[in-house]
């Protein structure tokens, strides 16, 4: 297999990108000596190999000697990190440079989560002040809405906020909020409303009380039409059983970028929660995107949340590459998606309360690395961002494992678990440790022909029985599903999808592809409405829009 290459090949590629230097030959000809090797025979090799190729930084330990490498391996990957300048435009980011080109924007959710004391400059502005300013707010916010001395207008305390966003609007803080649940206020419900899907907000609305319910408007652009169409409805709602709008400023904040939107939608400029455009959207949760994370789990929580993102991001900028927790999963992830050719990478929580952290990756990883034009606007001839996927571990493995074990695809696995589960139920605890163990060695080992008849006797269908092993994976441990656990480990994942993106020379802080759709739905949306028969796109497009059509009429 030669380094996985876009077919056909792209004669304009751009040469200079780090995929085209001279140590991708040198690990192509390492992976062709490595290929073969079962990493169980590595295993047997080395007693060390798990000293070897682990790390930990405070409560998180992970370990990575369940992957295809030798210490050759990662000696010739940290040198295409070192090639790349990973580290050079680490502190571009880090200094605020304006690395998201197509946008003219910096790059500085680091900064959301700065407990340093050094400032941070944007255009000869320190915008530190300006990030603590809005932490102070939401923090004061948070406060009256959980000690419940900010009433809704019939004077009751309010019992439930509904964040109604989508896209990084919603992933991350509903990621968090229930990832946190054990530090959630008890007498607080959080909500989260994303789909435009009529059924998301009627159901959501029908179990609350207009008299104790708070709304967040969430959008950085409040120009988003899922949202924008959700926020109009939860506002109607509201007003149906309010009556007049001055009743809103109780009920409606918002978070955004957009204050001019803000004030349009009817929300006093005094409950918008201020962030800016150098914050992206799937990295935002930092932000005052993350105002249901405070009110949810209080302010020292999210102190302690941003605390922990903040020793990741100091240990991203301050240890040697190869010894460094977010560029080592970067490289094995590049050493998968480019040499071995594995299209996907699968996220397996051993954690309840992380349900949805793939879900959450999802789209950390693929709006960000999805992109087969680099930074320099020349089309890519590798492989770049992997299809992120995965689901609760435990559950998983009653449902998709089989292909992982057995099937054709090469499908690197991370591992997260707790040790320290919130239950007590202790019994159960095992059992989930001692199953995502056993995963792991079962993948690293698989079972041999001779091993499985020794195992299950000489019996008909053997070879179904066999397990050929040698699939990668990486094992999280945390001590326990802290604020400051889980920042660490979001903010790991961040920081890998960035230095991918600088190895594939991405800009991995835009998002183009997700515009012809919106485009193409705003001009389809009034030609649902009209009587006559639509003939203006593709005749797939048209048949489509005319059935409906017809349908519509007759219900
Ligand atoms: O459509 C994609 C996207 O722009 C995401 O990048 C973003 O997180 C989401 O939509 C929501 O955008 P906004 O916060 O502006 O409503």
């Amino acid at each position: 297999m030669s380094l996985v290459q876009t077919t056909p090949p792209n004669t304009d590629a751009n040469v200079d990108a780090p995929m085209h230097r001279p140590i991708c030959q040198l690990l192509q000809r390492h992976f062709q000596t490595l290929r073969n090797q079962h990493m169980r025979d590595m295993f047997a090799d080395d007693p060390h190999r798990f000293e070897r190729f682990s790390l930990k930084l405070g409560d998180l330990l992970l370990d990575y000697s369940k992957n295809r490498i030798t210490s050759e391996t990662m000696q010739l990957l940290v040198k295409l990190a070192e090639e790349a300048d990973v580290a050079g435009w680490r502190d571009k980011m880090f200094n605020g440079v304006k690395i998201n080109n197509t946008e003219n924007r910096a790059v500085l959710h680091v900064a959301l989560r700065n407990r340093s004391e050094r400032p941070v400059w944007v255009d000869g502005v320190d915008v530190m002040p300006g990030i603590h300013a809005v932490i102070d707010k939401m923090a004061s916010f948070a406060e009256q809405v959980r000690e419940g001395s900010w009433l809704g207008y019939s004077g009751k305390r309010i019992t439930d906020v509904v964040n109604i966003g989508i896209g990084g609007s919603d992933l991350g803080p509903q990621m968090v909020c229930q990832a946190l649940k054990p530090y959630r206020h008890p007498a607080l419900k959080v909500h989260f409303i994303s789909n435009v899907d009529g059924t998301h907000a009627e159901e959501t609305l029908e179990t609350l009380d207009p008299e104790t319910t708070l709304f967040i408007v969430a959008s950085k652009t409040f120009t988003t039409q899922e949202t924008m169409t959700n926020a109009f409805s939860a506002r109607a709602w509201f007003l149906y059983h309010a009556q007049l709008e001055c009743h809103i400023a109780r009920h409606f904040v918002a978070v955004s970028t957009n204050a001019e939107a803000v004030v349009a939608f009817g929300i006093d400029s005094v409950h918008m929660f201020e962030f800016w455009d150098w914050v992206g959207g799937r990295y935002s949760l930092w932000s005052a995107i993350g105002l249901s994370i405070v009110i949810a789990i209080g302010h020292e929580n999210f102190l302690a949340l941003l605390q922990g993102a903040h020793d990741m991001d100091e240990h991203f900028q301050h240890a040697p590459l190869d010894q460094n927790m977010p560029v080592i999963m970067a490289l094995l992830g590049v050493w998968y998606n480019n040499f071995f050719g594995a299209e996907s990478q699968v996220i397996l929580p051993y954690d309840h309360y992380l349900r949805s952290l793939p879900m959450y990756l999802e789209q950390a990883d693929m709006e960000s690395n999805g992109k087969s034009v680099d930074r320099n606007g020349q089309v890519v001839d590798y492989a770049t961002g992997a299809i992120v996927w995965g689901a609760s571990g435990i559950n998983g493995q009653h449902a998709f494992y089989q292909l992982i074990h057995q099937g054709t695809k090469l499908i690197p696995a991370d591992f997260i678990v707790s040790m320290q589960s919130h239950s007590s139920l202790q019994s159960h605890q095992d059992i989930l440790v001692a199953n995502f163990l056993a995963q792991t060695e079962a993948l690293m080992r698989g079972r041999t022909l001779a091993e499985t008849e020794a195992s299950v006797g000489h019996q008909p269908y053997l070879a179904q029985k066999v397990f050929a092993g040698n699939h990668p994976s990486n094992a999280f441990l945390l001590k326990q599903l802290t604020p400051h656990a889980l920042g660490m480990l979001l903010a790991a994942y961040e920081h890998k999808i960035f230095v991918q993106g600088i190895i594939w020379n991405l800009n991995s802080f835009d998002q183009w592809g997700v515009e012809l759709g919106k485009q193409l739905a705003k001009q389809i949306l009034p030609e649902l409405k009209v009587d006559d028969v639509v003939a203006s796109h593709d005749a797939s497009t048209n048949g489509l829009i005319n059935y409906y059509h017809r349908w519509r009429k007759a219900s």
